[in-house]
């Protein structure tokens, strides 16, 4: 039994800090780039795997050296990679700027990913307890992974980031709809009480709002779940190491409340040092602190 099936993209991520981000017809200067792995579905599953969860990726890399980081990166982790396809495209890549409040902008560019074709699901989603999907690869793909996951009787759980218009019958099959402020901000239109959500379909959902820790909504009522106060280094993927803790935590069978307050920690520990996969916590470390 797979404790957490992940389908989803997997970058590397190309990083430069500057001391802010350029504007049109603009040019900084930066420090050096450093070059890691990542990509939402990756880190996700980087993420589940470090805090003991049984994980696999279903994904898309070319045949490069990026690739070779990306399935190293996962392999140490201890990520599945046998629904992981090498694809005649060139490993997603993403440009990213950190500045010195630790923010980010990303800019992706999917290659790979982007030949993640739904018949790669095939067959996928036997024996597998949580299902997460993500974006960042084509939209019938993330819409038939939802469906067949559940079909075959799994917890589904999206990461609808960066936001996009889905089939009110995909929400509808969700029991996990993952969004921040600003996706939920775009889904339900500005002002409008996050509780909204859940008048989209899905059966409960978890808005991340950064420093603030995350709110989570069920048919039982909203939630607030404070974050420990860090010193933020670097943001880059804290939503998807939310995404994974919360993902591995619901499939030892724990409520969303309960898994929601791990996710929060490691999520708050992951922004307190570089990059995404390299910055995420392992079990011990978690239970140490
Ligand atoms: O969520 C963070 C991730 O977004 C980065 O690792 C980058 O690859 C982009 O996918
Ligand atoms: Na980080």
């Amino acid at each position: 039994m797979t404790d957490v099936l992940v389908v989803g993209s997997a970058n590397a991520d190309l990083v430069v800090a500057a001391e802010r981000r350029p504007g049109a017809g603009e040019t900084v200067l930066g420090g050096d780039t450093t070059v890691l792995p990542g990509g939402k579905g990756a880190n996700t599953a980087v993420a589940a795997a470090k805090l003991g969860a049984d994980v696999a990726l279903l994904g898309a890399i070319g045949d490069d050296a990026y690739g070779r980081l990306l399935t190293e990166s996962l392999h140490g982790a201890g990520v599945r990679t046998e629904l992981l396809r090498t694809v005649d495209r060139p490993t997603g890549i993403a440009y990213i700027t950190v500045t010195p409040d630790g923010e980010n902008s990303i800019l992706v560019s999917p290659g790979a990913n982007s030949a993640l074709e739904p018949d790669a699901l095939d067959g996928a989603f036997a024996r597998v307890k949580v299902v997460v999907a993500s974006m960042e690869i084509p939209l019938p793909t993330v819409e038939r992974a939802v469906a067949a996951a559940a079909d075959a009787g799994a917890l589904v759980l999206l990461n609808l980031s960066p936001v996009a218009e889905l089939a009110p019958r995909t929400l509808a099959a969700l029991d996990v709809l993952l969004v921040n402020e600003h996706e939920a901000a775009a889904l339900l239109g500005s002002g409008v009480a996050p509780g909204k959500l859940l008048d989209l379909g899905p059966r409960s959902a978890v808005v991340t709002l950064g420093a603030r820790g995350a709110l989570v909504l069920t048919e039982d009522g909203a939630t607030e779940i404070a974050a420990p106060r860090v010193e933020p280094v670097d943001t880059t993927g804290a939503g998807d190491a939310f995404t994974g803790a919360l993902a591995a935590a619901l499939a030892t069978g724990v409520t969303l409340e309960t898994a929601a307050r791990k996710a929060v920690r490691v999520a708050a520990i992951s922004v307190t040092r570089r990059g995404a996969q390299p910055s995420y916590p392992s079990a011990a470390e978690l239970e140490g602190r």
